[in-house]
């Protein structure tokens, strides 16, 4: 199982895998962060497919073609902005992770990237949302979906060994 989860110090919108997720917001009209890292890279024509779909409840995963990206497939999702910890923003976090794992398969993903979802801007606190996002991960692989691969893809070196971290913990 453990084999499956890389953990990668770098920029998402160069990760050669077929589904890239962005942290959006809920126009996915495009931002700031990693959103706006994947639509300079993908190029214009997403920003035309993302204004089709009309927008993304917090929670939940749309997708798009990748474009100029090297990935086939953008799984957009839309991270809790944190309050405090007592607006549901871990079930949201953790809908993140599992309807952009579920969106994925259905196109017919093998290996997924993820960012730091909701660690930036939105100020979820880095160890407890890596904690949710390795959570997910596990649980997923282990219902034997299909997926072969699944990338967290750190900005930093400080997120870095949050991730290697949690992974010990919540992998063994
Ligand atoms: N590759 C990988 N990770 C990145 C990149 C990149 N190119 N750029 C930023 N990150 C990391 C940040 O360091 C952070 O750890 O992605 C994580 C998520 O940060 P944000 O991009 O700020 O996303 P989020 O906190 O979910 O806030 C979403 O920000 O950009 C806007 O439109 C977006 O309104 C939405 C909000």
């Amino acid at each position: 199982m453990k084999e499956k989860v890389e953990i990668v110090e770098g920029d998402i919108t160069k990760q050669e895998v077929d589904a890239i997720v962005n942290a959006a917001n809920t126009s996915l009209l495009g931002g700031g962060g990693v959103d706006g890292a994947i639509h300079r890279a993908a190029g214009p024509e997403l920003l035309e497919e993302t204004r089709k779909i009309g927008g993304c409840p917090t929670g939940e995963a749309r997708v798009s073609k990748g474009y100029n990206l090297p990935a086939k497939w953008v799984i957009h999702t839309v991270g809790p902005v944190w309050g405090g910890g007592n607006r549901n923003e871990e079930n949201l976090l953790a809908g993140c992770y599992k309807n952009s794992l579920k969106a994925s398969v259905e196109t017919g993903a093998k290996t997924i990237a993820f960012p730091g979802i909701s660690t930036g801007v939105y100020r979820f606190p880095l160890e407890r949302a890596t904690e949710i996002a390795m959570t997910e991960a596990r649980k997923f692989l282990e219902s034997g979906e299909g997926i072969e691969k699944v990338v967290f893809v750190c900005f930093g070196e400080k997120a870095l060994k949050t991730y290697q971290e949690v992974f010990a913990r919540v992998f063994g």
